[in-house]
């Protein structure tokens, strides 16, 4: 038989992205509160159980496995988790990757890049310091700019991630793509979604791609691109910096007819939807007796209740789509 997980409106799930904690060394905006509440640390899985359910993902038919957050680089063994989720590839596994601020970059690419990682996604806003202290409530663009240099000096294929934000990098998004495939990376611009509690309202700042669209041509020729990461990213190439645009347009263009994924919140709860609430509990399966069975029909399980699509909508003054705040499964 098929091992493989296809849900309940025929698509196949084939990439996992795994949450390993809700931590993190920045404060975006868009992301949490300033005074963020974080898990306490014994809901979290351990770094064995992490691993375990990476290979119980890899057994029916997993191929691809990103690591989120928060920031995946705050938890101290996660070069450990790395490395023995690493030791799949080509075994199962097809790429391990990760989606990471930048903090910790610097000291960290290398042995990312030694334990198998071959690109890895870094969430960059702006290239202003002031504005990036106002956007992550950090003083830390230095930081963030070593880590993305030591990312590529460690051989990593580096893709940029930006928040497109009306009225805060809006006018510099142009410059800041520019600056990006300049220096051999790729970029992809995000429609802010409606997720968790922040200060403040996310929806006065929210940008629709199209908008930023228009902007780009005025100085770009863009030209749509067949390339694909299995990310729910549109692909455009650009002939004057011959760099790669990536766009993630949740509100404008819904892309979930083609979804491949799930999430797995650090303490083990799958999300079959980031816009859902629909929730499977691995960390049950995974400490109960039965643990290898008891995990197989929990997938089997999130592929029934994963939904035909996310319904994500930005009105003014409008409550979260979801309660639960992008940190608790790195989307
Ligand atoms: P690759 O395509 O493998 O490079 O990764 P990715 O772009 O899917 O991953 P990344 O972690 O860099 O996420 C970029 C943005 O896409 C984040 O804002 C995520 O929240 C968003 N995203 C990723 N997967 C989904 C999804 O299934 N649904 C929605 N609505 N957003 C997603
Ligand atoms: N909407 C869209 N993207 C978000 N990110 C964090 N919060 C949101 C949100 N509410 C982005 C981060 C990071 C990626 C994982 O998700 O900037 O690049
Ligand atoms: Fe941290 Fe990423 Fe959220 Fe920023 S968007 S606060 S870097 S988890």
């Amino acid at each position: 038989a098929d091992k493989g997980l296809v849900d309940s409106f025929g698509r196949r799930i084939t990439y996992l992205r795994l949450s390993v904690t809700d931590r993190c060394d920045l404060r975006c905006t868009y992301c949490m509160p300033e005074k963020m509440r974080f898990l306490p640390r014994s809901e979290v899985l351990s770094l064995e159980e992490l691993h375990r359910l990476a290979l119980a993902f890899i057994d029916r038919g997993i191929t691809r496995i990103r690591l989120t957050g928060g920031e995946p680089l705050v938890r101290r063994d996660m070069l450990d988790l790395v490395k023995a989720i690493g030791a799949r590839l080509g075994d199962g596994l097809d790429e391990l990757t990760l989606t990471t601020n930048g903090m910790q970059l610097a000291d960290k690419a290398q042995a990312l890049a030694d334990a198998g990682v071959r690109r890895i996604n870094i969430s960059l806003d702006t290239l202003d310091p002031a504005l990036f202290a106002r956007l992550t409530r950090r003083d830390s663009l230095p930081q963030v700019l070593s880590g993305i240099a030591a990312a590529r000096e460690a051989g990593l294929k580096v893709k940029l991630n930006t928040v497109a934000l009306k009225g805060l990098n809006e006018a510099q998004i142009p410059d800041l793509v520019a600056w990006a495939h300049g220096e051999g990376h790729e970029v992809t611009l995000i429609e802010t979604m409606p997720l968790g509690e922040v200060d403040g309202d996310r929806t006065d700042h929210y940008l629709p791609i199209p908008a930023v669209v228009d902007q780009l041509e005025r100085r770009f020729t863009l030209a749509a691109s067949d390339h694909r990461t299995g990310g729910p990213a549109r692909y455009y190439d650009i002939a004057e910096t011959g760099g790669r645009l990536g766009l993630i347009t949740p509100l404008t263009n819904n892309f979930c007819a083609t979804c491949n994924r799930v999430r797995v919140t650090a303490t083990g709860q799958l999300f079959a939807c980031l816009g859902g609430s629909e929730q499977v509990d691995l960390r049950a399966a995974l400490r109960s007796e039965d643990s290898d069975a008891l995990l197989s029909r929990a997938l089997d399980t999130a592929m029934q209740v994963k939904p035909e699509r996310h319904h994500f909508a930005i009105a003014e003054g409008s409550a979260p789509a979801q309660p639960r705040h992008m940190s608790m499964t790195g989307g």
